[in-house]
């Protein structure tokens, strides 16, 4: 049994006996489950899943594949949208699923201490319990692991006001590919002693080291927040308006657009009242958090002025919770829901947020010249656009093929002329790889191929991913 050529049963014999049976999948079932995520409709099997539950298990595995230059790729929750936790040489799938115990709250200090397979969700919930927040908040927070959270950098509509992951992110304990196990800082706000391993091993997509603890810091819970949904016939329109609002000094908890097509896949799919009114184009969603609802009254009144000068055609404020949690839903729905309507290339692109309004012309521009459709949505406050760019009725060639790369190329090539790159938060893993040349120079590329070399010289760990 091989899928990469480099397997054999006395591998699968040291596995079993070394993490014992329960701990080890084999058979194809099995390992299918570990073959994909959520982008496009990708599979790659592993030849052998494992599931360790300590950091032995992790650095017994990890020196027993360098030896033997077995490819390992460690997985979350598997609901990346870049392709990285898929195994594309084969190997190990290296599950991080045991790992899911939160192992400290440290409610002196503002900070807690997990594992990477806990469910960002059960997190939050359980330290807004005790009123303190953990900002990160990514569409998929309900399953996404926080080690997931750690190896993409991830984001999520609250990155306007609060920052994204690593913004939170104090230490990690890491295996790295000989074995050997480290800390990479220090549990403290501050940190200026040397080179930053610990931010250099977030976003490096379980390409450097396998995280096995993360220590992260929290904030106390905002007390009040309120909703506005604002539609525009208008897109760009809608676009302008956020930088605004920014400009302005307000700072929304959130501020996310979705173009009016992604809010029908939504509602159709989720049976939900759809909110949209007819000649609306694009809709904003924006949230203000703070201590008390009577601070926040002020500012809204003060973005209605300003998505007034938008041409705004409507603003709506939720009144109850149910519609709040209504609006999120369909926001955080859509990149989901367009997979029923069709297998999609998840682009996230992001730039200068005053640029964000030539990104959405452009987008559309481009879609005409080359032929797709797209559904757009994201986080307008940190000019990060998803552009779904759907398969509809293309063919397998047409889809693979150099056409609609060349259209993704020039896309990414708008976002670099706009000061921007070619992922704000999904990643680079194994679908966007070909598209680093857009965005970065060789010089740059072989800095960070020999960090990769110096954590990982025999290239097992996460290999086909970044470069
Ligand atoms: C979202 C994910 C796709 O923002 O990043 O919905
Ligand atoms: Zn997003």
């Amino acid at each position: 049994m091989s899928e990469s050529g480099i397997w054999t049963d006395a591998h699968q014999e040291w596995f079993i006996q070394t993490l014992g049976l329960e701990n080890v999948r084999v058979a194809l079932p099995d390992r299918k489950v570990y073959a994909r995520d959520y982008t496009e409709d990708l599979e790659f099997l592993p030849d052998i899943v494992l599931l360790p539950d300590s950091v032995e298990d992790v650095s017994a595995i990890l020196s027993y594949c360098n030896q033997h230059h077995i490819p390992v790729t460690p997985r979350g929750a598997g609901t990346g949208l870049s392709g990285g936790c898929l195994p594309v040489f084969g190997g190990v799938g290296l599950s991080m699923e045991r790992f899911n115990r939160i192992l400290n709250v440290d409610t002196s200090s503002l900070q807690a201490t997990v594992e990477p397979g806990v469910i960002n969700q059960v997190f939050r919930d359980h330290v807004e319990a005790i009123d303190l927040f953990y900002p990160p908040d990514p569409a998929s927070r309900g399953s996404c692991f926080l080690g997931g959270n750690v190896a993409h950098n991830s984001g999520g509509p609250k990155a306007v006001k609060y920052g994204v992951t690593r913004d939170y992110i104090l230490n990690l304990e890491v295996v790295l590919a000989d074995g050997s196990v480290i800390w990479t800082g220090a549990d403290t706000l501050k940190y200026s002693t040397g080179y930053n391993l610990t931010q250099l091993m977030i976003g490096s997509e379980g390409t450097l080291g396998v995280v096995t603890k993360i220590v992260v810091r929290l904030l106390a819970k905002p007390k009040a927040d309120l909703l506005m949904l604002a539609q525009f016939d208008d897109a760009v329109q809608a676009c302008e308006a956020v930088a605004d609002i920014m400009k302005s000094g307000i700072t929304p908890s959130a501020m996310e657009l979705m173009e009016q097509s992604g809010v029908h896949i939504a509602c159709d799919h989720l049976q939900l009242a759809n909110p949209t009114i007819h000649n609306a184009e694009a809709l904003l969603l924006i949230e203000l958090d703070g201590k008390a609802l009577d601070d926040l009254y002020p500012d809204a009144e003060s973005i209605y002025a300003m998505l007034e000068n938008h041409r705004v055609l409507e603003v709506q404020l939720a009144d109850t919770a149910e519609q709040k949690d209504r609006w999120w839903r369909i926001r955080k729905s859509i990149g989901e829901v367009v997979k029923a309507k069709s297998v999609y290339k998840e682009e996230d692109t992001v730039v200068k947020r005053a640029e964000l309004p030539r990104l959405m012309t452009g987008v559309k521009e481009i879609g005409r010249k080359y032929g797709f459709e797209s559904v757009c949505y994201g986080h307008a406050g940190d000019g990060n656009l998803h552009v779904n760019i759907l398969k509809n009725d293309m063919s397998d060639e047409e889809w693979n093929g150099p056409h609609l790369e060349s259209g993704i190329r020039e896309l990414f090539r708008l976002c670099k002329e706009l000061g921007g790159t070619i992922s704000g938060e999904h990643g680079i893993g194994y679908v966007q790889r070909k598209y680093m040349t857009e965005v970065l120079s060789e010089k740059q590329l072989d800095l960070m191929r020999l960090i990769k070399k110096s954590f990982d010289p025999n290239g097992i760990l996460n290999p086909g991913k970044i470069f």
